[in-house]
């Protein structure tokens, strides 16, 4: 088209005259026509008034004759309700902690370092491993800091980059913040941070890549926590096929999994909080998932459970009292958020079992169905949660549809560790 009408423009020089003529009673037509038109839209439009004004005051046909019909017709009809699915946009890092290649590298390395645990047994990667595609260990309960026990599942870490707070209550603002108390934190790796500058101070290779990406004369702790986190933001959700299906792929996923997605959109309404781009809200709900069966008679549950309460600042009463993780509550101390949880996105959970902050359900079926009961009991229970009365096969195709969220396993390979070397004073006294 546009090939064939440049080829015009010298030809129809010659024919000049007749050309303009035409032009200039075919102009005036289409003026007439668009503002007739203009003039029965705005006649019976009246609130898309303006922007037909708006468009008014364009002189061209072409712009005028777009803008008629088609946009204020659109802005009418803002869809309301939660935002839809959608593909996943670039992870953006924070300005103070931006991409390199060479702090992903290093980041990398301190994940998998087991000496930046207290007693050296104990990496991110050992809670968190990059080798099954799960990056959270599969106990419903994390195993802890040696002799202790954690009190929650560990969360995957596929895609936190994407939330703007961290934990299963939220009780972390960055990435930075969460992994300073996963390496400190007496039941993850306690370590002292001045102990793991210590360590790295006598390992060359971690000296030479600390000065090469941070230019420290010894590597600092603050330093190795933005290296890691740089290196977390990297682990995204890869060739989802419910994205390729967004994107327009018909084939990407089963007839099964679109009449879930059908469902999760509508009778089954999961998109009330599980929506947009992360597939989560990024808000905290109370949906009544149970205490993990033992939590209160197991006494290191219940160590790890009073010092948490401890830790995280609640009333006597409550700390001697407390049966149930209080999630958002921990942050907030409002009596309203006790037992919410942060939505989590439902992209690779097929690789994430156990599921809840407590990993109480093992498959994927047993969460629909918990759904499908209208979720569990609870004083705070968010009203969303009602009985979905879905047939079997229905809820089979919920399944099928979370399971088109599963992309290929991330799987990151451990890289050569660091070596410790001796303290050498010639060498330390020229950095
Ligand atoms: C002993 C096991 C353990 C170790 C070691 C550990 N974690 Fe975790 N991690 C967990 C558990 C359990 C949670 C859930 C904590 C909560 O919600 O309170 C968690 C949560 C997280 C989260 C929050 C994810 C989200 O979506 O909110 C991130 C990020 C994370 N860990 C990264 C790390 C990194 C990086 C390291 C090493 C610096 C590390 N973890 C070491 C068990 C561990
Ligand atoms: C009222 C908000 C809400 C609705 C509606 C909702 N969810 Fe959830 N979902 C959550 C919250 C909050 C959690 C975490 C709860 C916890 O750990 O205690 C969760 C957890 C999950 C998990 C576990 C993920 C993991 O990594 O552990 C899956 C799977 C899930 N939801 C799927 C669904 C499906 C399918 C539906 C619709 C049938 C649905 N959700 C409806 C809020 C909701």
């Amino acid at each position: 088209m546009s090939d064939k009408n440049n080829n015009q423009t010298p030809s129809g020089e010659k024919t000049m005259g007749a050309f303009t003529f035409i032009m200039l009673f075919g102009l005036a037509g289409l003026l007439l026509v668009v503002a007739g038109g203009i003039f029965y839209y705005a006649y019976l439009n009246p609130p898309a008034e303006k922007e037909t004004a708006e468009s008014g005051t364009t002189t061209t046909p072409a712009e005028t004759g777009g803008a008629e019909a088609g946009d204020g017709a659109v802005e009418e009809e803002a869809p309301v309700g939660p935002p839809p699915l959608a593909v996943l946009p670039p992870v953006s890092y924070p300005p103070d902690n931006p991409y390199s290649e060479a702090k992903v590298e290093l980041g990398r390395m301190l994940y998998f370092d087991p000496r930046f645990s207290g007693d050296g047994s104990l990496s991110c990667n050992s809670c968190h491993p990059a080798s099954d595609g799960s990056w959270g260990v599969s106990s419903p309960i994390s195993f802890g800091y040696p002799g202790s026990t954690h009190w929650r599942n560990a969360s995957t870490i596929i895609n936190t980059a994407y939330y703007s707070k961290l934990n299963w209550d939220g009780g972390k603002t960055s990435i930075e913040k969460q992994n300073k108390g996963a390496w400190g934190g007496v039941v993850a790796g306690n370590l002292d941070s001045g102990m793991a500058e210590e360590r790295m101070a006598q390992m060359p290779e971690y000296v030479a890549r600390f000065n090469d990406v941070f230019g420290d004369q010894y590597p600092t702790f603050e330093h190795a926590l933005m290296a890691v986190a740089t290196f977390q933001r990297t682990i995204v959700s890869q060739n989802v096929p419910f994205d390729a299906f967004l994107e327009g792929d018909e084939n990407a996923i089963s007839d099964e999994a679109k009449a879930g997605y059908e469902l999760f959109t509508g009778q089954a309404n999961c998109i009330a909080c599980h929506n947009g781009a992360l597939i989560s809200d990024d808000s905290y709900h109370n949906i009544g998932v149970p205490n993990a069966p033992g939590f209160t008679d197991n006494v290191l549950n219940q160590i790890t459970f009073r010092y948490e309460q401890w830790a995280k600042g609640v009333t006597e009463e409550d700390y001697n009292t407390a049966t149930e993780d209080m999630g958002l509550y921990y942050v907030t101390k409002n009596e309203s958020d006790i037992g919410k949880f942060r939505t989590p996105g439902l992209r690779d959970a097929c690789y994430t079992a156990p599921y809840m902050h407590n990993g109480v359900f093992s498959t994927l079926e047993e969460v629909v169905a918990f759904y499908n009961d209208g979720g569990g009991d609870h004083p705070n229970k968010d009203p969303l949660m009602q009985p979905l009365n879905l047939t079997a096969e229905e809820q089979a195709s919920l399944v099928a549809f979370l399971e088109s969220l599963c992309g290929d396993k991330i799987i990151v390979e451990m890289p050569e560790l660091p070596e410790y070397a001796p303290w050498d004073m010639e060498e330390v006294s020229n950095r």
